[in-house]
């Protein structure tokens, strides 16, 4: 967990599809080098006063001097790739976080396979150009709903090779979804199955892997499981240990809003669960986990927690706060 800052300039941006741009950021002072990250991490862009969105990176983690993004423009955005698409500009300065992974790549002598959907292809193709530089082997099924739509094609069919397999679906073409099931048959089961995409094909590809008994699973998710509003909530205390601060969450509040309320300002990005920004250490009490990123393992060791999403079982909870 980190919350250090970094400025960046914008020194590229570049469409990649119909409704994608790429943004090439670089540090400041050109002679710096940005943090090495790990393939599959993102980090998160400070666009404006309370507008702060992950995104993945996507160029290769053997570069130090720049990081690189997908944005897709949503249909409903709310306002992050918006401002990207129509307000960011090459040479504007940034606020950017260090990087951060909560999809990590196993690199070993297995395959690795990837189901990528959509704007989901970015963690997975700077997990491909690492495997590719290693000579590891994988297989891509990359899926969109029409190839103008499909981001970084020519990236992708350049590291194509006899040790990374590339397969496409385009919806359009194929006249329905892809049956991950059906892809994903042909693989060891010791291979390490990666999915990052929209919601319905995480829940699919997490159903394919049960029933394949697939076990080496790894998901990113960009967007909240719908369930997750809908688990009961109830009142209890949070004390700030480092702050002196005794704070009540309401039901209808997270303790990151309750937190922010009693004037603390601990960092946090997409109030989803999804992306780290907010973990925090637990000292005592037992957290309720409701984030999309913990494994049930760490969930259960109750070390720290999502505290945009997360609640608390116990009547008090205390926090590194
Ligand atoms: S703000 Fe992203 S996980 Fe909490």
């Amino acid at each position: 967990m980190s919350t250090e800052k970094l400025q960046a300039i914008v020194r590229g941006l570049r469409r990649e599809a119909s409704h994608v741009l790429s943004v090439e950021l670089c540090p400041v002072n050109f002679e710096d080098h940005f943090p090495s990250f790990e393939p599959g991490s993102h980090i998160d862009l400070i666009l404006e006063e309370g507008l702060v969105r992950s995104y993945s990176l996507c160029n290769d983690s053997a570069e130090n001097d720049r990081y690189v993004l997908g944005v897709l423009k949503e249909k409903n955005s709310r306002g992050g790739s918006a401002f990207i698409h129509e307000r960011l500009r090459v040479g504007q300065e940034l606020t950017i976080s260090v990087p951060r992974n909560n999809f990590p790549l196993v690199v070993g002598e297995h395959e690795s396979v990837f189901v990528a959907g959509g704007i989901g292809v970015t963690p997975i193709l700077s997990m491909l150009r690492s495997l590719s530089r290693q000579k590891k082997p994988a297989t891509l099924y990359y899926c969109a709903r029409s190839k103008p739509e499909a981001a970084f094609l020519d990236d992708i069919s350049q590291l194509a090779s006899s040790t990374l397999k590339v397969n496409y679906h385009f919806d359009d073409e194929q006249g329905c979804a892809p049956s991950l099931k059906k892809l994903m048959s042909g693989h060891s089961k010791d291979s390490h199955f990666y999915c990052c995409g929209p919601l319905p094909m995480l829940d699919a590809f997490e159903a394919a892997c049960s029933e394949l008994g697939l076990l080496n699973l790894h998901i990113e998710r960009f967007s909240a499981p719908v369930t997750r509003g809908e688990l009961a909530a109830s009142e209890f205390v949070v004390e700030l240990r480092k702050s002196g601060l005794m704070v009540n969450v309401r039901k209808d509040q997270s303790i990151l809003d309750a937190v922010i309320d009693a004037g603390c300002m601990p960092d946090h990005s997409c109030r989803e669960g999804l992306c780290g920004a907010c973990e925090t250490r637990i000292i005592e009490g037992e957290a309720d986990h409701r984030d999309s990123i913990l494994t049930s393992k760490e969930q259960a060791e109750n070390k720290s927690m999502m505290i945009c999403v997360s609640r608390s079982k116990s009547q008090m909870l205390v926090l590194d706060l």
